[in-house]
């Protein structure tokens, strides 16, 4: 990666993202076209095929050139769409950014196993700068972007005025959201930062991923009315993180070298996932070209649902019903097959093979269970109910497979997080995809994002 100077320090360069007139150039060669026929026309649509052969039937000319078709003895005003609510076959954007393929379990950051990245012990910071920057850093880029961090962790006092003005017990994941935003407006150079400025870019990343651990943890503190713990310039993300959550004034929290490690690995696997929910909604208000800060707070409020990110605390208080004989497994595989619950943890939009940040938490959570010496009843409970869903006809037969939802909050409750953090460490770490995502989005000039619909109202009728 070229290095680039910016107040004297060698900060990576972050990749550009791909313009539209890149898009055909993945497949030049070979570009072969779909058919469509709709009443008595047949058009020939391109194809787009990705670096990985994935292909998409390019639709954008699709409505003027089917404007004024005869289609049931009737003209078609305005030309046809397709309709996919939930957009289940339908690609909003071209991303370099992270490759997943549901069918073999495989997920890439940026061409990296995510299997490579975690076995060889990559920091959460070394993979955010890989989403972020394209590349994973070398040692001197690492550490300046680590020194970066540390001299943006601190958020601006003023914001003491809003974290007192916050209702004693309030939930931290809605308290993060808000707190994104007012911290811009104590910033107020990186509302307006351009994104194709590399030095602006790198600055309100670095600011951003820094001050989001620092609020999340802030956001913990009051909500179990204890003071807040500044920073400690000293500590590296994760340990300063735990440091802010754990310590009291007259009692310094030191994390465990194993907590640590564990709280990087669950970091670096919720880094980035595609185009999910929260990371189609930072894009769909980033294509207003609204700021960094404003996207990204409205993916925080979109993570939160219990379909999405919210799902890890879903599944701690599921498995407690069961430990706590409120019900059984079976009653819950009942309810699911009968359609009067969703098992939390369980299938994916993507994942129709089992979820491999899954299998790499279900791993870690044993072992991190065994080296802490501890035992948890809820981790049994997990197994059982797994063993038994993944024999079941009904979740053979619909692909559902524990997600990385399932694990994940059990490897929180070994590192100490409470339930209700669970949702505010994903934010954390789904920061380092979203700002990438809106960065990559931002260099490629996008439409403003506008679904259509099928109107199925009243038609025109007289008061
Ligand atoms: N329990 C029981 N049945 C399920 C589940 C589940 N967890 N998930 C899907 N199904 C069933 C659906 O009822 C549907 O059945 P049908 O064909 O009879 O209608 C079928 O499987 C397909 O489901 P869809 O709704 O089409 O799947 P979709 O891709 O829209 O939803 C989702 C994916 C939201 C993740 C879903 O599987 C779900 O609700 N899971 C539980 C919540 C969860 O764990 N969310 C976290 C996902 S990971 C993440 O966001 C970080």
């Amino acid at each position: 990666m070229p290095p680039r100077r910016m107040n004297n320090h060698i900060l990576p360069r972050p990749r550009r993202a791909l313009r539209p007139e890149d898009e055909m150039a993945v497949d030049q060669k070979e570009i072969k076209k779909a058919t469509l026929t709709i009443g008595e026309r047949i058009l020939e649509l391109p194809l787009i095929t990705g670096t990985e052969g994935e292909l998409g039937i390019d639709i954008r000319k699709l409505r003027p050139e089917t404007d004024g078709i005869m289609v049931n003895g009737h003209p078609v005003k305005g030309g046809v769409i397709t309709y996919d609510p939930g957009y289940k076959n339908t690609g909003a954007c071209i991303s370099q950014i992270t490759y997943i393929n549901g069918e073999e379990g495989i997920m890439r950051y940026r061409g990296y196993n995510i299997d490579e990245l975690a076995l060889k012990q990559y920091r959460f910071i070394d993979v955010a700068m890989l989403i972020i920057f394209g590349e994973l850093p070398n040692t001197t880029e690492r550490e300046n972007f680590r020194e970066l961090l540390t001299n943006f962790e601190l958020v601006d006092e003023g914001m003491r005025k809003f974290f007192d003005s916050l209702p004693p017990n309030a939930d931290p994941m809605a308290i993060l959201s808000a707190a994104i935003q007012c911290s811009s407006l104590y910033n107020p150079e990186l509302r307006a930062i351009d994104p194709a400025d590399d030095e602006d870019f790198t600055l309100a990343a670095a600011k951003l991923l820094s001050k989001v651990r620092t609020i999340a943890a802030f956001s913990y503190k009051y909500s179990i009315g204890q003071p807040i713990m500044y920073p400690n310039p000293e500590l590296d993300y994760c340990s300063n993180f735990l440091h802010m959550m754990f310590s009291i004034p007259n009692k310094m929290h030191i994390a465990s070298n194993m907590a640590v490690d564990a709280l990087n690995l669950f970091l670096m696997l919720h880094a980035d996932h595609e185009q999910n929910c929260s990371t189609s909604t930072v894009r769909m208000v980033g294509s207003t070209k609204a700021n960094l800060f404003d996207s990204v707070s409205s993916g925080i409020s979109s993570l939160s649902g219990p379909l999405h990110g919210g799902a890890n605390v879903e599944v701690i208080k599921l498995l407690q019903r069961v430990n706590s004989k409120e019900t059984t497994i079976e009653q819950l595989i009942d309810d699911a097959k009968n359609k009067k619950i969703r098992l939390p943890g369980f299938g994916h939009r993507i994942y129709k093979n089992y979820d491999p940040r899954a299998k790499i938490i279900k791993q870690t959570v044993h072992k991190l269970l065994q080296e802490f010496n501890q035992e948890d009843p809820l981790l049994e409970i997990a197994y059982t109910l797994e063993e038994i869903a993944l024999t079941d006809d009904y979740f053979k037969a619909k692909k559902l497979y524990p997600n990385v939802d399932f694990y994940s909050g059990l490897m929180l409750r070994a590192i100490g997080i409470p339930l209700n953090m669970f949702t505010v460490m994903f934010a954390i770490s789904r920061m380092a995809g979203w700002i990438a995502q809106w960065r990559e989005e931002m260099l490629a000039d996008p439409a403003i994002q506008r679904p259509r619909q099928i109107y199925t109202g009243p038609v025109e009728r007289k008061i």
